[in-house]
């Protein structure tokens, strides 16, 4: 008997000791080995990078794992599984992305940052002699490595131009369809990779974190992996950020060679630094109410109803200030919202705002549908002022204006009620290839849209209204393809409750007029910087910078400016388009777009102009064609850092930009 336990004992240990199998929830005894910014939080989250710029982390298990079948040198079977979140500096923007890598080395000398993932560097980038193989996460779009979008899983063999590549979404089992998922959301997402050395089999599943593992994969490939793998490999992780930064967190890791890794247990994660209040809240709920339900089963009735009641304030809660009472009708209560999404479920969202979800709803009282945007904010300074300003632009009223129905707040979380639009927003017909494609006639009445609501935000009204974050993904569609401006004033929402010493500047890259590095202030004609932006993206079909640094792609301006000094403007605009464009219309659009995107805000117009310069009710001043244009190499680069959201004024002193075009109209 005691033989027998002691047997068991040994084999326990044995199996313990195989450490060809590991799983970490959390990472504080886990001894990784760590280079360049990645660390192990107080919490014990694996951070790979924080928001340096052009900064990369690594995180390897420490010890060489036998990758070959020592009998015929055949790979091995592998499996793993582990929880990440990639959490963006700024919404919207790209931060380069993370990557799985079974590799020789796990210190990656030489290693580049941005676009290689940390994982390669321009010379050795598809050399066979790399031995790598990774699986990217890739949030951003690089044209040199024939990345599909800026949201995509790919298998990297040597190489960051995928063999097999794909939009990140998972196979939802209670829809049984495809639901698409956002790297940047922010969101806590699992990743399976899972390798057959027998058939070569590789799979590749993702899912949210709240979700069972899908049940078929994104990715399902034939890969042979013999040459690549050698007999001793590292497992483990690469992530890099670019002109643009996310903190990339690993928060558990299983790992098996020959043998399927172990599930991991996700209530023993660590948590997130910005979720931590929100989960230690829910534990208290359960912790109360649980047993308190259990009573009013057993006993009192009474019990049950106190519980029913305290659930639905839980569950209904908002906060709701005297000095809210003035904006009477503006102010939803938050019940409606909830019934309106029925419960802001994942079936009901439309997507993903620069300042968080937006659900579909049907109001109860009224059967009006309506967009529920929810955002988060840990901040709530200035909120009174906040609120009276959204309350205010609630009376804005136009029609090429998102109509602002109204809000509610709860702890920590705003939702604004707009009123809804069938077709989404206007990126996902430019850049999203979202049918029907949009004709040139369409396009250019959104443009006349655009310009008429932004006239009207800048002098139609009793104040002066700075939009501030003008682009394709703000401009909203309705069912008869008219084009509605959103987020309106929203931006400022960002400038809240932030350290007064700093000056915090909102918008997106590549629309960002150059003065407001320097001043950090949003006017009208930084606003009109935007717009010409959009005016370029919308007839060229081209988001106005590509973020991928040292490929020597210019920024749409510069691009648009090279052609029209060239004669040959009409070069520039969208291919799909063919020659189904109004040849006047496109010349008016593309100068415009240039004249707006002038680096000199004296010398851009005013939305007044631009409207009468659209509508044809003036000419637009003549070009002086002498002008000179130096688009400088490295504009592509330099602009992903110089035009970038700048935090902190206060430590940086600019000096002007070095946009040298003296793109001049005649006659100034
Ligand atoms: C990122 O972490 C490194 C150390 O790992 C530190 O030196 C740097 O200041 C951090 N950067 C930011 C922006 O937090
Ligand atoms: C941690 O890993 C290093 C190798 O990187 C090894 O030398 C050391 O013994 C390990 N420590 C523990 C406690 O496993
Ligand atoms: C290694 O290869 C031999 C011969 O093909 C096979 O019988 C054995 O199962 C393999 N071992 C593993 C661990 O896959
Ligand atoms: C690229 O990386 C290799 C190591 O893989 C290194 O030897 C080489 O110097 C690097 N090249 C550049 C341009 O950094
Ligand atoms: C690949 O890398 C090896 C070793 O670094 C080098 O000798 C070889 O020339 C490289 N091959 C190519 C095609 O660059
Ligand atoms: C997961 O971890 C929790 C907390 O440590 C534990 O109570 C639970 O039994 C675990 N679940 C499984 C399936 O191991």
């Amino acid at each position: 008997m005691v033989s027998r336990i002691l047997l068991v004992i040994l084999l326990l240990k044995l199996v313990a000791s195989f450490d060809n199998e590991f799983i970490f929830h959390g990472f504080t005894d886990a001894n990784l080995s760590l280079n360049g910014l990645a660390q192990i939080t107080s919490s014990g989250l694996l951070m790979l990078t924080n928001n340096t710029k052009a900064g990369l982390g690594h995180a390897f298990h420490p010890e060489l794992l036998h990758f070959k079948n020592s009998s015929n040198g055949e790979p091995l079977s592998f499996s793993t599984t582990f929880v990440f979140a990639m959490i963006p500096e700024y919404p919207d923007v790209c931060g380069h992305g993370l990557a799985f890598a079974v590799s020789p080395s796990k210190e990656f000398a030489g290693a580049m940052p941005s676009q290689h993932l940390g994982l390669f560097n321009t010379t050795d980038n598809g050399n066979s002699s790399n031995h790598i193989f990774a699986i990217e996460l890739d949030t951003v779009m690089t044209v040199d490595f024939h990345d599909i979008n800026d949201n995509h899983v790919g298998i990297d063999i040597n190489n960051l131009i995928s063999v097999n590549s794909s939009p990140v979404s998972y196979f939802d089992g209670k829809s049984g369809g495809s639901k698409s998922l956002k790297l940047i959301s922010g969101d806590l997402m699992q990743v399976w990779i899972e390798y057959d050395g027998m058939d070569m089999q590789l799979d590749v599943t993702i899912s949210p974190i709240d979700a069972p593992k899908p049940a078929s994969p994104l990715l399902s490939s034939k890969v042979d992996l013999s040459s690549v793998f050698l007999d001793d490999m590292y497992v483990g992780f690469s992530a890099s950020t670019g002109a643009a930064t996310s903190h990339h967190y690993i928060l558990g890791w299983s790992f098996s060679l020959n043998g399927d890794a172990q599930p991991l247990n996700l209530s023993k994660l660590p948590s997130l630094p910005y979720q931590e209040s929100a989960k230690k809240k829910s534990h208290l709920l359960l912790t109360i109410a649980l047993p308190l339900a259990a009573a009013g089963f057993l006993l009192i009735p009474i019990a049950a109803i106190f519980f029913v009641l305290r659930r639905r304030r839980k569950k209904y809660g908002e906060i709701l200030e005297d000095w809210e009472h003035e904006y009477g009708p503006h102010r939803f209560s938050y019940k409606d919202l909830f019934k309106a999404t029925k419960g802001f479920k994942e079936e009901n969202l439309l997507g993903f705002g620069g300042f968080g979800r937006v659900y579909k709803g049907v109001l109860p009282s009224s059967s009006t549908q309506v967009a529920v945007k929810k955002i988060s904010h840990e901040s709530w300074q200035g909120m009174r002022e906040f609120v009276a300003e959204i309350a205010s632009m609630g009376r804005l009223r136009h029609r090429n204006l998102v109509q602002l129905l109204g809000y509610c707040r709860r702890e920590g979380e705003l939702l604004l009620v707009y009123e809804y639009m069938p077709n989404s927003s206007l990126d996902n017909f430019l850049f999203q290839g979202k049918q029907p494609a949009l004709t040139w006639s369409q396009r250019f009445q959104i443009i006349k849209d655009v310009s008429s609501g932004l006239h009207y935000l800048h002098e139609g009204w009793e104040q002066v209204v700075i939009h501030r974050d003008i682009k394709a993904s703000n401009v909203l569609i309705d069912a008869e393809f008219n084009g509605k401006l959103g987020d309106f004033g929203l931006a400022r929402l960002h400038t809240r409750g932030t350290n007064p010493q700093t000056t915090h500047i909102v918008g997106t890259l590549g629309y960002l007029a150059p003065e407001i590095s320097k001043t950090g202030k949003a006017t009208t004609s930084s606003d009109v910087y935007a717009f010409g932006a959009f005016l370029l993206e919308v007839a060229c079909g081209r988001r106005p910078i590509e973020c991928h640094p040292s490929v020597e792609v210019p920024g749409l301006v510069e691009w648009v400016l090279g052609c029209w000094k060239t004669g040959t403007i009409l070069e520039a605009r969208d291919p799909v388009l063919g020659d189904e464009y109004v040849v006047k219309e496109m010349e008016l659009v593309l100068t415009l777009g240039l004249l707006c995107s002038h680096p000199d805000p004296m010398a851009r117009p005013s939305m007044r102009q631009v409207v009468q310069f659209l509508e044809g009710d003036a000419p637009l001043p003549p070009m002086s064609a002498d002008a000179l244009i130096t688009s400088t190499s490295a504009q592509g680069y330099d602009e992903c850092f110089d035009d970038f959201v700048i935090s902190d004024l206060s430590t940086t002193d600019r000096t002007d930009r070095t946009f040298s075009s003296p793109f001049v109209p005649g006659g100034r």
